[in-house]
């Protein structure tokens, strides 16, 4: 996730673009940079580090001119320094970026034989040169031809030294024009835009727009003129960094099919039936795995012991980061211990991991923030890649957590020989439609509405789920007890009869997780089991599945998808039932009572 900016003006472009770029940070603070058209050619200054950096240098040598891109970075390919800072450079042009190039390798390669020279690591500057090799005299012509061979995400915006104009394209990734008088601008988000314009153009996937002083046209990929659908903002300053949401936590959730693409991107190879993770770990050198973690994280965790046993025929312990450290575990040099978590920082998966090191373990962190604690101890680390996280209860996270999971699962599966290429490419295959599919079922959130409405009075909720969706049950009730305060309990499904049965009675509202799979005919006979007992059950199922409306006062739909991927759609209606029905109870959505993002206290 980064932030985008592009001014074409009357102002002074420099000042207009830090101004935006403070503003959009919150998508990422690895890196800044400006490119501006001044009256000596186009120049550029960038740093590593927060926004302040550039702002010093920006003060020491001051860049004048009246078009400009700048960037605020959250860096994917290759570490934040001055190098990989954005914009990156080709020639007389420069562009600015956000999202992942997937095929950027082999692009890279063909340009080399070129003659092309790189300075960083990065796949925006390989989209920069693909643009400077297609270039004619027309930016619009070459960032049309060079998107016909780049695949990913992006949001892309650029600029060359002899045109009076900024071309911008955006697939998954977000961007928006601003329209003015005698100016236009673009950026990621509306917060940037705000200073100057609420009459805003929210580009869709698959459209350029080409932004000059005097006017803005929008068209698609070929070419071809598209209306130009004005929007005027009216939200406060507030609200507009939520992108219009009410609460970052719902922002949170329906990004989510972004957040999949980002972590997935770049590392499926699904010709060659392979994950790319690009692990300084030999995975042939472990007997056994530990999967560590807390919160959110350890559900995750949970998902991927029963992945990496499946798909690698590894022994793998999942365990409560808090309860590992003080029970003598049997750790030794060919123990893998993967800590799981979103900050990098929980205290106790920290000193987890220290002390699995300690005994010789290999260590792997399953992480989102870069450079935080656990990413600087660990011997490798897995960036799960989901963005800033801002509201308390952890949503986008554990997706991104989940699809690092299968990706873990499948690398160690086919490195140790257990899973078969024409298997793997199965799953990737499959893996490849998740953020689709996760869009689908986002689009359903009025169904999941209407749920709460009928519940949220409920003093006590029940979540079942079987297999791997024991972890997805357990992960509801969490979101629920988290933002609701509503007490709620989860058990695998099969445990029920052993004591939460006596739970159940015509007031309790039952959650059953039980989408198709190799344990839905199970799942099912619980749910006949809490019907005959008069409970409220809300099943989580698959589309098409009439029968089970049978058995369920409500069902929440999910799309068919590959069982071991389940998890990762079926949680999303139970984030979505959390947090509607705190909406309803008028809690504090972001900042649930007692709770704090990051714990680093025992
Ligand atoms: C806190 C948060 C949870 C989170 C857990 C682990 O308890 O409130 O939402 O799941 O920490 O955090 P981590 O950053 O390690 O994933």
């Amino acid at each position: 996730m980064c932030g985008i900016v592009g001014y074409v003006g009357f102002r002074d472009a420099v000042d207009v673009l830090i101004e935006g770029l403070r503003r959009l940070e919150y998508r990422g603070y690895d890196s800044a940079g400006v490119a501006v058209r001044t009256g000596d050619g186009l120049r550029e200054l960038k740093r590593a580090g927060k926004l302040k950096a550039l702002a010093e240098a920006l003060a020491q040598s001051p860049l004048s001119g009246t078009v400009g891109i700048g960037h605020t970075r959250w860096a994917t390919h290759g570490p934040p320094t001055d190098e990989n800072a954005h914009p990156h450079r080709s020639g007389k042009l420069a562009i600015v970026h956000n999202g992942i190039i997937e095929n950027y390798l082999e692009l890279k390669r063909a340009l080399l034989e070129k003659g092309y020279t790189f300075t960083s690591d990065t796949d925006t500057e390989v989209l920069a040169h693909l643009i400077a090799e297609h270039y004619r005299g027309d930016l619009e012509a070459a960032l049309r031809a060079a998107l016909a061979e780049a695949r990913g995400a992006y949001a892309v915006v650029a600029m060359h030294q002899d045109e009076d104009v900024l071309v911008a394209a955006r697939t998954v990734s977000p961007l928006v024009v601003g329209l003015g008088e005698g100016e236009n601008f673009l950026a990621s988000d509306v917060p940037a835009l705000l200073p100057y314009t609420r009459r805003v153009v929210f580009l869709e996937d698959g459209e350029m727009a080409v932004v000059r002083r005097e006017g803005v046209e929008v068209k698609d990929l070929a070419g071809n003129p598209r209306p130009l659908r004005v929007t005027e903002v009216d939200w406060s300053l507030e609200q507009a960094e939520k992108g219009g949401f009410p609460h970052y936590m719902l922002k949170e959730i329906m990004e989510q099919p972004w957040v999949l693409e980002n972590t997935l991107g770049g590392r499926l190879d699904e010709a060659a039936g392979e994950v790319r993770l690009e692990l300084p770990l030999d995975p042939g050198a472990f007997e056994r795995i530990h999967v560590v973690a807390a919160g959110t994280a350890f559900y995750a965790g949970w998902v991927g012991k029963y992945l990496i046993e499946k798909l690698a025929r590894l022994p793998v312990e999942a365990e409560i980061a808090s309860e590992y450290r003080y029970r003598d575990p049997v750790v030794d040099g060919k123990t893998l211990f993967i800590a799981v978590s979103q900050s990098g920082e929980t205290i106790d998966t920290l000193e987890a991991l220290r002390e699995a090191r300690n005994r010789g373990a290999a260590t792997l962190g399953v992480i989102n923030v870069k450079g935080s604690s656990i990413t600087r101890e660990a011997d490798a680390t897995l960036y799960i890649h989901a963005g800033p996280e801002i509201g308390v209860a952890s949503t986008k996270a554990y997706l991104a957590m989940l699809a690092a999971m299968v990706m873990l699962a499948v690398w160690l599966g086919r490195a140790r020989g257990t899973l078969d290429p024409a298997e793997a490419r199965v799953l990737l295959h499959e893996m490849r439609k998740l953020p689709r599919l996760a869009e689908a079922v986002l689009s359903r959130r009025e169904a999941v509405k209407r749920v709460a409405a009928k519940y949220h009075q409920a003093t006590d909720f029940l979540f079942l789920g079987r297999n791997l969706h024991a972890p997805t049950a357990f992960e509801g009730a969490l979101k629920l007890k988290e933002i609701s305060y509503i007490h709620a309990e989860a058990y695998p499904a099969g445990e029920m009869k052993h004591g939460p049965i006596a739970l159940i009675d015509e007031h309790l509202p039952v959650v059953v997780v039980s989408p198709r799979g190799p344990w839905y005919e199970k799942t099912r006979s619980n749910i006949q089991e809490v019907r005959a007992r008069g409970g409220r059950v809300i099943a989580v199922a698959t589309d098409g599945d009439e029968a089970i409306r049978e058995h369920a006062e409500e069902v929440l739909y999910i799309p068919e998808v590959h069982p071991l991927l389940s998890p990762i759609l079926a949680v999303i209606p139970l984030q979505l039932l959390a947090y509607e029905t705190a909406v309803l109870l008028g809690r504090d959505v972001d900042q649930p009572r007692n709770l704090a993002k990051s714990v680093t206290v025992e």
